[in-house]
């Protein structure tokens, strides 16, 4: 399996953070532009891609950004945008598998600074920063979690929270799908 290289691949930028006002600023304009390119759909790998599209169109911060889908045993890496991504998680390892545990969003400043292995899963060294936001299904039940790393530290905040959670919420806990994620795994 290719290892992770700090080398930056030439169709990825370091990450940029902003201030408080751009973030709450581009999160309208995205949720403005998804709610009309999403109307009506109800395939969630349709639904899964664009999410990362938009956001990684409006956010210069967003190094690494993609979904990990929940088979209820491990997490599977689903529709991303970045550098390769680990190929599974086990449920309470890492940002996103304590994520799939708790259905609790967690915001990690220096992913360097926790546990390596255990508490953080390096998939690209270059990764800093992180955000990982539960996906709940329209029945209260988690089907995966949303990534988001940074290139630098401490790109994330409330902010990122607030309006992740309720992306998170518009597009899969209060739709229901047409597709069974299980089937794609
Ligand atoms: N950092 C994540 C692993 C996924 S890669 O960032 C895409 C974690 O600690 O769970």
């Amino acid at each position: 399996m290719a290892q992770a290289s700090a080398d930056m691949p030439y169709f990825i930028n370091p990450s940029v953070n902003c201030k408080q006002s751009k973030k709450i600023e581009a999160y309208d304009h995205a949720m403005t532009e998804l709610l009309a390119l999403l109307e009506g759909e109800s395939d969630l790998i349709v639904i899964m891609s664009s999410i990362n599209c938009i956001l990684k169109t409006h956010f210069n911060y967003y190094y690494w950004v993609g979904f990990y889908i929940s088979d209820g045993q491990k997490l599977k890496v689903g529709p991303y945008q970045g550098t390769l991504g680990c190929l599974d998680i086990s449920i309470g390892r890492g940002v996103c598998g304590r994520v799939a545990a708790t259905g609790k969003t967690i915001i990690v400043d220096d992913v360097h600074a926790l546990d390596q292995g255990k508490d953080h899963i390096a998939c690209d060294p270059n990764s800093q920063s992180e955000i990982v936001v539960p996906v709940m299904n329209s029945e209260g039940n988690l089907i995966a979690v949303f990534d988001v790393d940074s290139s630098v530290k401490g790109s994330f905040d409330e902010i990122d929270q607030q309006y992740l959670e309720h992306i998170m919420s518009v597009f899969f806990t209060e739709r229901k799908h047409s597709t069974n994620l299980i089937n794609h795994l």
